[in-house]
């Protein structure tokens, strides 16, 4: 039973918060660990975690600890605080199994998602990426400013960065993936890794839409610029799905885990040995326990849901983990 999915689709959106934080006091089982991961002195007690956009301000981190998450994205989040785009931003078609948005990062901005992930990393040990984005008023030309400022802002509490070049409902943010502007984009962001002693990796999140060569010719450029890994991917603006969405915004679920599943085995493949050094996330179409495990086979490192949180419900992470046994995915403690 989904009650939720009664509800028009934008209100059981916006009551969700709630419920994850209801819903997640009343779990007492321990989750069994399976598969724990260790990278760059980070140590995930499973491989599953929670994609961008679900917590864009960092208001859940103790009910995805509960719910048995191994590791969280948070945002978008945005230097200066901003509100969704307007008109209809979300939608969804449970024949589909597919979710389109067209938020645009509401973002309660950098200061109040500090304070969020100040607290809770004061007594937690779940490893927190975190997703920055640029505010909509910055030109791409000056969009360098806005993420090498989040990187500063966040540093100290940072687990790692996920930098968004993906959205499609930030006007112009997927030029900056493009050959003229990625250069000149991502050397500021290495560079912003200098002042530091300890460095905090910084993964890029890429979109489904990339052709084979494009999205390989971006990967030799983050390699060169020592980015550490790749968040493979954002939802995409092809459709394919029985129920008509807008032709802007982004689809989620379903409809993009084929292109998903390419950017994957492209990625591992281009990448080749240099993969060992790299962190892969997969995210994009993870509608169930089986996919988790095949993402683990195709060569990813972790896997994130959004989707599947909606069609499936908040004991996915739990259902995942029951179920790892089954796929060798060995228990650890
Ligand atoms: C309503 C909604 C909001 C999203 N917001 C963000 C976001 O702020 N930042 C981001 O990087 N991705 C965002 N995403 C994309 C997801 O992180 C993920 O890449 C995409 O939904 C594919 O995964 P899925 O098929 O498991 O949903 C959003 C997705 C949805 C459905």
């Amino acid at each position: 039973m989904k009650p939720w999915l009664w509800l028009p689709p934008k209100l059981a959106h916006d009551f969700s918060p709630w419920a994850i934080d209801l819903y997640s006091l009343f779990q007492s089982e321990i989750i069994p660990t399976w598969n724990s991961f260790t990278w760059k002195n980070l140590v995930f007690k499973n491989r599953l975690g929670l994609a961008g956009g679900v917590d864009k301000n960092a208001d859940h981190l103790p009910a995805w600890s509960r719910l048995g998450c191994g590791f969280v994205e948070i945002g978008t989040v945005t230097p200066l605080p901003q509100k969704p785009n307007a008109g209809k931003i979300f939608d969804r078609s449970v024949q589909d199994q597919a979710l389109w948005n067209k938020m645009g990062f509401p973002s309660a901005g950098a200061e109040e998602v500090f304070f969020n992930l100040k607290s809770f990393k004061e007594s937690a040990t779940l490893p927190v990426l975190i997703n920055i984005g640029k505010n909509r008023t910055t030109a791409n030309e000056l969009a360098h400013v806005d993420y090498v400022q989040l990187v500063h802002h966040f540093h100290s509490v940072a687990d790692a960065f996920v930098v968004n070049i993906s959205s499609p409902n930030t006007s112009g943010l997927r030029d900056l993936a493009k050959p003229e502007s990625l250069e000149l984009f991502l050397k500021p962001l290495a560079e912003s890794q200098r002042d530091y002693d300890i460095q905090k990796p910084i993964l890029l999140k890429l979109s489904p839409d990339l052709e084979p060569d494009e999205l390989k010719r971006i990967l030799d450029s983050a390699v060169k610029h020592e980015i550490d890994g790749f968040v493979l991917t954002n939802t995409t603006l092809a459709r394919n799905t029985q129920k008509q969405f807008p032709t802007e915004g982004g689809l989620s679920g379903l409809p993009v885990q084929l292109q998903a599943k390419k950017a994957l085995k492209v990625a591992v493949a281009h990448l080749g040995s240099e993969k060992t050094k790299k962190l892969v996330i997969s995210v994009g179409g993870v509608m169930t326990a089986e996919d988790v495990f095949e993402r683990i086979s195709l060569g990813a490192d972790l896997i994130e849901v959004y989707s599947a949180l909606i069609f499936s419900g908040m004991h996915f992470f739990r259902k995942v983990a029951r179920t790892a046994h089954e796929y060798k995915q060995e228990p650890t403690n």
